[in-house]
């Protein structure tokens, strides 16, 4: 029996990086999979993976900070399998700027792609949890929460900053709101992860700077998507079953 065996996982932002980890670390401990994301041709090389392990997943291409968008991947899993056990919110995005010289329409950019897409799928796959009276949603924070050196130092990024932090408040008022339902939501705070996205340029910060995220970090190192989509894994299963309303840093340390 795997970890989250049979249990219906919708992941946002699949087709990459820690979405991409996430969605394959549940299907090797069981799960079914629903797998959205905006990126057609790297979505569709996520679900031949896991088509050649013999867990081919249901696939949407669509922008998840949109209503429509949202409501269709929630929609998918339910026309699928008829439930949603575990969401994994996972999309979400850094960006550069100084708070002084930033403009709105870019700190808007940003609070969009890391917080309405969260609000839209949560309240999407909530009713078909409430009626379940179970469920487990995860959400991608970040260890930028508390402000990140090397960001904050070299290229600002308060707008992540905040929408992470955002992420955090979210979970704990949900949390309350659902307990009663039998539902748990927690975040992971990833620290500086070696991505396809953002690995060269942290590596980069690591060779030329020095609030490198090796020197700030305890462990001294960058952090692999497994490493985070292990975090993931353990608050979606019922291993996390007296877990809610917590954000696990997984930030080497910091
Ligand atoms: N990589 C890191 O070092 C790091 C550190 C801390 C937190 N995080 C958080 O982890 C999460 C994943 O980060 P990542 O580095 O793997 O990102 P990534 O950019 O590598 O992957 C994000 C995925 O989301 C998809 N996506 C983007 N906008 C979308 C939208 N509107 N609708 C649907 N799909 C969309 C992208 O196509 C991509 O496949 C994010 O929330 C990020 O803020 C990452």
């Amino acid at each position: 029996m795997g970890r989250v065996e049979d249990k219906v996982a919708v992941v946002t932002g699949a087709a990459n990086g820690i979405g991409r980890a996430v969605a394959l670390r549940l299907a090797e401990e069981g799960a079914r999979l629903v797998l959205g994301d905006i990126d057609a041709s790297a979505l569709q090389q996520v679900a031949a993976t896991l088509a050649a392990k013999g867990r081919a997943p249901a696939t949407l291409v669509g922008d998840v900070t949109e209503e429509a968008g949202a409501n269709a991947l929630i929609a998918q899993a339910v026309s699928t399998h008829g439930r949603i056990d575990i969401l994994v919110n996972n999309v979400g995005g850094n960006g550069q700027g100084r708070v002084w010289d930033m403009d709105v329409a870019e700190w808007d950019r940003i609070v969009r792609l890391n917080l309405r897409g969260m609000f839209l799928c949560t309240r999407a796959a909530l009713k078909t949890m409430m009626r379940e009276r179970a469920g487990r949603i995860v959400c991608l924070s970040s260890g930028a929460r508390e402000g990140t050196p090397w960001t904050a130092y070299y290229q600002g990024g308060s707008a992540y900053a905040a929408c992470k932090a955002g992420v955090h408040g979210f979970i704990r008022n949900v949390a309350l709101e659902v307990a009663e339902y039998g539902i748990h939501i927690n975040a992971v705070a990833p620290g500086p992860i070696d991505t396809d996205r953002v690995g060269q340029s942290l590596r980069q910060l690591n060779a030329t700077v020095d609030y490198s995220p090796n020197r700030m970090t305890p462990l001294r190192r960058l952090g692999l998507p497994i490493e985070i989509a292990n975090a993931v894994l353990y608050l979606a299963s019922d291993e996390a079953s007296y877990v809610t309303g917590h954000t696990l840093h997984v930030t080497g340390g910091r």
